[in-house]
Formats: structure tokens, sequence, C-alpha cells
């Protein structure tokens, strides 16, 4: 039920607009002052009467029904309480008939949203940095999917540069075979550490390497051997981090890709005189848009970042003619994109307006005394993202192991645990903020988690297990602690609507403490198995309503629910 469309359904017999009402309708924070409330300041002027005779003449022409229990006017504005119980007979039928549909939607129907993320650098170490992009990329892509687009997740891969000529000096130099088949990212990225400490020391290594990265361009195939063969390497290595995460990709085209799509690019900005010379280098100029000039051919003629970026655009809007093209990368590039989607509009690409980027804070991790943890990825000091799970992993099965000993398939329980733990502290604040990422602050059994979230799901199963199937029930005399659970079990999908528009996930997590929290009132609160049969009928129906609306927020995450814990 949409109630605010329904309230406003009814007052418009009065000449109030429908949607002005629907816009204006709020919940109220206090709960005594009823379900919605709807300020009648907005309409003053144009009704020309004071908000508190609006609300007053308003209050006395509604007709309460088996919706709307009742209507009050309180200084201006107009309060109202729902039914409850027709709420609730509703919502929850509603929730158990949909199960994993529940929330779905249709809003994308017919709509394209491509998302570029994660997209890493090949023969580079996966690291705790990456873990924003993957993380809430994976979850927009699900969300979106949820709700009817036509989704398309791109991994544009950082194939190209000189540093792949280094990599391959280094490789050549002092590179073993078996020893990259062993080590695989960690090996190539001491290679490459190690290219750069001999070469500060021997400029010429620099000339070598350049000669290497352009043989790859030229398509020698020695050279383009070993390079497909990192990137093979790399992408095998990551795979297992992306499985565990639930990330897919329907695209993989890096960097690299876009090698024989620039000249088009460089072409149109010429034509369209847009394309300026600068110290030998070609811009274009951005100054009157308050911003430094985006490069995009280098005086040797080589292309940049920017040039495949924008290459890259043009591409997807030419191969999937997107609505909305998102870009989930870290803040520190908030100017390349600012340049990249201002150059479009420029080239005169009307869709320039429906480029996004969804940019987020620094992850930074700190270590059992609450020191943050060095990392340098020059001098090989990262935190792998492999690690931070694996010891989230042994610290869940640690707990387990104390607590619940006998738990059986501990271990993957504490997989599963675990890896929910870091998605869901990664997810856990507005994108934009920067997060200090602590072990034991992500992993609190009784905090804003994840493990939380899991925990009372596992506690609802158990609860279903023992209580078997709920025959037939009336609902009636629902207390507030049923209320305020199922009210807000049938907020799931405005708010994952709310979520897609506003591409933050993290109304995702918030959602999912919320309903937890409130779960855990009412099973405190109130006794399931053993009460009289309609009630615990009821009740049991309320488990199952909360645990499908768990289960539906975490899967949008990425996250898995233990059937024990
Ligand atoms: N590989 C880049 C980096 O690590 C991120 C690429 C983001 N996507 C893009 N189309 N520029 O910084």
């Amino acid at each position: 039920m949409d109630y605010k469309s329904y309230i406003a359904e009814k007052l418009s017999a009065f000449g109030v607009p429908t949607e002005e009402i629907v816009s204006a309708i709020a919940v109220p924070p206090e709960k005594n002052m009823g379900d919605y409330a709807l300020p009648c300041f907005k309409f003053a002027k144009t009704m020309r009467k004071s908000p508190v005779m609006i609300a007053n003449e308003l209050c006395e022409q509604f007709v309460c029904d088996e919706v709307i229990s009742k209507v009050e006017a309180v200084n201006g504005y107009l309060n109202f309480r729902v039914n409850r119980e027709g709420l609730v007979k509703e919502s929850l039928s509603k929730i158990l008939a949909e199960g994993e549909n529940y929330g779905r939607g249709n809003i994308g129907e017919g709509k394209t949203v491509c998302i570029d993320y994660s997209s890493i650098n090949v023969a580079k170490p996966f690291h705790i940095g990456h873990l924003s992009t993957t993380v809430i990329g994976g979850a927009l892509y699900r969300i979106f999917e949820f709700l009817g687009y036509n989704t398309v997740g791109i991994n544009h891969l950082g194939d190209y540069g000189t540093q792949f000529g280094k990599l391959i000096y280094a490789y050549k130099n002092w590179g073993k075979k078996e020893d990259i088949e062993e080590g695989g990212i960690k090996e190539l990225n001491r290679l490459y550490v190690r290219y750069h400490a001999e070469s500060e020391n021997n400029p010429a290594m620099d000339d070598e390497a350049r000669r290497y990265f352009k043989l790859i361009e030229q398509g020698d195939e020695e050279c383009n051997k070993l390079f497909n063969w990192f990137k093979d390497i790399t992408l095998k290595e990551v795979d297992k981090i992306y499985t565990e995460l639930d990330i897919k990709f329907d695209s993989y085209a890096g960097e690299s890709f876009y090698n024989d799509k620039m000249q088009p690019v460089i072409d149109e900005l010429t034509e369209k005189g847009i394309l300026k010379e600068s110290e030998g280098a070609k811009i274009v100029d951005l100054e009157e848009y308050n911003m430094p000039p985006c490069l995009i051919l280098r005086s040797d003629g080589a292309s940049l970042y920017a040039t495949r970026d924008l290459a890259a655009a043009l591409y997807r809007k030419a191969t999937y003619d997107f609505d909305k093209c998102l870009y989930v990368v870290a803040y520190q590039q908030n100017l390349h994109f600012k340049q990249i989607f201002k150059v479009l509009e420029l080239m005169g690409k009307d869709w320039a307006k429906d480029m996004v980027h969804v940019a987020y804070g620094m992850v930074s991790l700190l270590d059992e005394n609450g020191n943050q943890v060095a990392m340098s990825t020059r001098h090989g000091t990262v935190v792998l993202l492999e690690d931070v799970l694996k010891k989230c992993h042994e610290k869940c099965l640690a707990v387990i192991e104390s607590k619940n000993p006998d738990l059986e398939d501990k271990e993957n329980i504490a997989k599963m645990v675990g890896t929910g733990a870091v998605i869901f502290g990664a997810l856990s604040n507005s994108k934009i903020k920067d997060i200090a990422f602590s072990y034991e602050k992500i992993l609190n059994f009784d905090g804003e988690t994840g493990p939380y979230v899991q925990y009372t799901a596992a506690r609802i199963k158990s609860v279903l297990r023992k209580g078997g199937e709920p025959s037939n029930y009336t609902v009636k005399d629902v207390n507030e602690d049923e209320y305020q659970l199922i009210a807000a079990l049938s907020n799931f999908p405005e708010v994952v609507k709310s979520s897609a528009e506003r591409l933050e996930p993290f109304f995702i997590t918030r959602y999912a403490i919320e309903v937890a929290s409130l779960f855990n009132k009412f099973y405190f609160n109130c006794k399931i198995i053993g009460e009289e049969q309609n009630t615990e009928s009821f009740r049991l129906d309320i488990c199952k309503a909360t645990l499908t609306v768990i289960t539906n927020s975490l899967k949008l995450l990425g996250i898995k629910v233990p059937e024990r814990m």
C-alpha cells in the first residue's frame, strides 16, 4: 500500500494538488504524532489561508476508512494514523507471497546502466584500497538489476602504459617462469618494485622499458605474449576474490582495448575545433570552466588516461546505448571525471549529462592497537584484500570455537561471516566518507555490523525450525513492537529505490541494521513459540517476513545468510 498516494488521492478532492501532497507528506520523528504527517504551510499561499486553518478544515472534511483510521490537526500539521491491522495484514501477505522477489521493481525496464567499477591494474596487488569500488559497484549492479534495469558491469582494466615495458624488462633480466606461476601478482609486483629500486641508479633502463612498451603496442609477438600472460595471471587471481564477494562483470574491456579507438576521438576533437596545440602537446582548454586543460596527446604523440576514457565513453554509448554511465572511482579522480564529462559536453554529446562519477572516500586500516597501517604500492607495503579476508575468517572461526564449538560446517560459516563483515563494513557509511577499518569494529557481533545482521537471520531460522508451519490466524491487537517491525519491513521497496536514486548502497546496510534491531526488540519482548495458537502463528509469519527482508537486503550487498551461527 502506498499510503502517501492514498492520502493524497483522498485530499485532492478538497482542491490540494496530489503531487504536492505526496512530496510534502513525511513520517514524523515521534511515533505519538501518527504514522504520517502533512505540513500545511506550503499551501498557505495558494489557498490564501493560514496553515492552521487549512489543517483544521481538511481534518473536518477527511473521512476515515479501513486504511486511515484516524486524522488530527495539530498546529498546522495534519497527522494521520493508518489502520494498523490493515497495514500488517497487507504487508505480511505481500512479503510472504513475493519472497525473494519482494522489493523487486520495474522502474528500470527498457533502460540500461553501465557501471565501471573495481577496474584494477594488471600486475598490481589487489589491496584494501580497491575494496570500496568493488563492493559499492557490485551492490549498485545488483540494486539496479533488482529494479529491472539492464546492467552492464565493466572492469576497465589498467592494462596500458610504460609500466608493462618495465615489467618485461624486469622479467627478462631477473624473472623466473616458475616463480611467477607460483607467486602470481605478488611475484610480479616484486619484480616491479625491484625495477624501481635499480632504475634509480640506471636511467638507461627506462629507455629499454619504453622500447619494450612500444613493442607491445606494435604487436610484437613475444612482448604481447608476456603481457597477456601477466594479464591472465592477474585476472585468475582476482577472480577468486570476486567470487568470494559475489562480483560479476559483463566486460573486461580495459585501457588497451581502446588503442585503436582513440584516433576517431582525436579527429572529432580536431574537426570541432576543440583541440589546441600547447607546448607541442594537444589539449582541450578548460580555463573557461575553471579547470586545468585536459591533456589528450603528449608532445611525443602518446595518448593518456583521459584519451582512453573519452574513447571508452563513446564506445559505451555506441555499444550499450546507456541511460546512465556510472564510474565508481575514488574522489582523488574528481578532476579527471569533471574534465572528461566537460570535454564530452563540448563535443556536443547531449548524453554527457548521463555520466556520473560515483566518488567514494579513502579506506585505511587500523591495526589491533588502533594505529593506522602504512601503505605504499611503490614500496610494496600494501595490505592485500586477500589477507584482510583471511584474517576475518580466522577471527570468526576463533569466535565460533569459543562460543559454539559444536557448530556444524564451522569453517564455511566463519568464511561467510568474515566476508560478510568486510563487505558490510565497507558499505556502512555514506560512500563519500573516509573510513578507518578495524577488525574489532567490523566483527563486533553486537555492533552495527554484518555479523550482527547475519546472526539475527540465523536466530530467526532457528525459531522457524522449532516453530514449524504457522496455521491460520486472524490479525488483531497488534502491539507496538510487532507494528514497528512490520512497518519497517513494508518500507523495503522504497529503500531499494532510494538507494538506487542516490547511488548509496549504505541505505541498505543502514536499513538492514534497523530491521535487525527492531526484530531483536520484538524477539525479546514477545514470546513466540508456546504462545496461544493464533498469536504464535501470527508471530511466526512475522519471523518469516523478517527473514525474507533481511535475506533480500543482504543479497543486494553480496552477503549470504548462514543456516546457523
Ligand atoms: N585503474 C584506475 C585506477 O586504479 C581506475 C579506472 C577507473 N575507470 C575509468 N574508466 N577511468 O586508478
